[in-house]
C-alpha cells in the first residue's frame, strides 16, 4: 500500500485535469470552483486504497474515485443551499458567490458527470459498481430529507438522528471502500467487511463533524461555526441536551429553538454554553469512540496483511479525531 498523501497525489492530480467545457461559463465555472477548492478528499482515497489492499490495480480505480468524490461535491453544492450556508473549505459557497439556480445547475451537472465515471468502468463488477452507486445516491437524498424534516420536529430520537447520519453520510463512505473492493474483484465477505467499516467510520465522521460545527476553529474547518445551532439540527448534541435539560436550561433550550429574532451571536452562544452545562459534548465523544471501535473491528476481520489493517485503522482514528 502506499502512503495517505500518494492516494492523494493520485487523486488531486486527476482532479485537476478534468476537462471542463468552455461554454456555458455559468455552468462550468462553479464546478471548477468547488472541485479546485480541495477538501479532504476522504472518499476516492478510501476508493484506491481498499483497491489496492484487495490486490486490485490503483490506475483502474481512479475513475470510480473521481465519480464519488464528484458526487460528494454536488451534495455539497446542494446541501449549502439547503443548510444557508456561506462558507465551505475556507471559501464562499457557490450559491452565495453565484446564486441558488447555478449551485442547483452546477449541482446537476456533477452528478451526471459522476455518473459517467462510474459507467466507465466496465470490469466484471460494473453492473455492481452502478447498482451500488446509484443505492447510496438514493439514500443520500432519503437522508438530506429527514435532515430537514427534523429540523421542524423537537421529538426526533437518538435512533432517527443516527439512521438519518447513516443515510446523509456514512453510506456513502462504505460505498467507497466497497467499490474499491469490487473493483479489484475481491471475495464477497471482504467486499461486505469494508462496507461495514466504512458505514461505521461515516457514523462518527458525522458525529464528529456535528462537534466541530459547535466548537471548531472556524480557520481549520473551513464552515461557520453554529450552523447548525442556527438552523435547530437534530444533532447528536441537540437531542440529547432536549433529553437532559431540566427546568431553566429545559425553558431556555425552548426559547433559543423558537425565538425567531435571536441575533446568531446570542444563539450560538446560549445554545453552546447549554451544551457544555449538560455535558453532550461528552456524550458525543464516546459515541465518536464506539463507531469507530466497530469500524476498527470490521478492518481487523477483513482478510489482507497486517500493515494494511494498520493503515486503514490509522486512517479512521485520524479522521475520528479530525479538526477540519
Ligand atoms: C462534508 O464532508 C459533509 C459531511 C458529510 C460532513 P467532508 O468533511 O468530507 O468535506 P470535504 O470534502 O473534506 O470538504
Ligand atoms: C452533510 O451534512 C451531508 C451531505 C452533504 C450529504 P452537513 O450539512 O452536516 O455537512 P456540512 O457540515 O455542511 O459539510
Ligand atoms: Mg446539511
Ligand atoms: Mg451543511
Ligand atoms: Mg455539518
Amino acid at each position: 500500500m502506499k502512503t495517505f498523501q500518494e492516494y492523494l497525489d493520485i487523486i488531486n492530480k486527476a482532479i485537476a485535469e478534468i476537462p471542463y467545457p468552455e461554454s456555458p461559463r455559468q455552468l462550468y465555472e462553479p464546478i471548477a470552483y468547488h472541485m479546485a477548492l480541495g477538501g479532504k478528499r476522504i472518499r476516492p482515497v478510501l476508493v484506491l486504497m481498499a483497491c489496492d489492499a484487495m490486490g486490485g490495480s490503483v490506475d483502474v480505480a481512479v475513475d470510480a474515485a473521481l465519480g464519488i468524490e464528484m458526487f460528494h461535491n454536488f451534495t455539497l453544492l446542494h446541501d449549502d443551499v439547503m443548510d444557508n450556508a456561506d462558507v465551505r473549505r475556507g471559501k464562499t459557497t457557490v450559491h452565495r458567490r453565484w446564486n441558488a439556480n447555478t449551485a442547483i445547475l452546477s449541482g446537476d451537472t456533477m452528478l451526471t458527470i459522476a455518473t459517467q465515471y462510474i459507467a466507465r468502468m466496465d470490469g466484471r463488477n460494473s453492473r455492481a459498481l452502478m447498482d451500488l452507486f446509484n443505492k447510496t445516491a438514493i439514500e443520500i437524498y432519503e437522508g438530506q430529507q429527514w435532515d430537514m424534516d427534523y429540523e421542524e420536529r423537537d421529538n426526533v430520537t437518538v435512533d432517527e438522528y443516527i439512521n438519518m447520519i447513516r443515510l446523509k453520510t456514512s453510506v456513502l463512505l462504505g460505498c467507497a471502500l466497497k467499490s474499491g473492493a469490487l473493483v479489484a474483484g475481491a471475495d464477497n465477505a471482504n467486499v461486505e467487511l469494508f462496507y461495514e467499516a466504512g458505514v461505521n467510520m461515516g457514523l462518527a465522521f458525522q458525529l464528529r463533524d456535528d462537534q466541530l460545527d459547535v466548537w471548531g476553529d472556524p480557520e481549520t474547518f473551513g464552515k461557520e461555526i453554529g450552523g447548525d445551532i442556527m438552523n435547530n439540527k437534530k444533532t447528536f448534541l441537540l437531542i440529547n441536551a432536549m433529553r437532559l435539560a431540566q427546568g431553566d436550561d429545559a425553558d431556555e433550550l425552548r426559547h433559543w429553538l423558537n425565538d425567531p429574532f435571536a441575533t446568531r451571536e446570542d444563539k450560538v452562544r446560549g445554545v453552546t454554553a447549554l451544551y457544555e452545562r449538560l455535558g453532550v459534548r461528552q456524550l458525543a465523544e464516546e459515541a465518536i469512540a464506539h463507531y469507530n471501535d466497530l469500524a476498527v473491528a470490521a478492518f481487523n476481520r477483513i482478510v489482507m496483511p497486517d500493515r494494511d489493517k494498520q493503515a486503514f485503522i490509522a486512517l479512521t482514528n485520524k479522521l475520528a479525531g479530525r479538526n477540519n
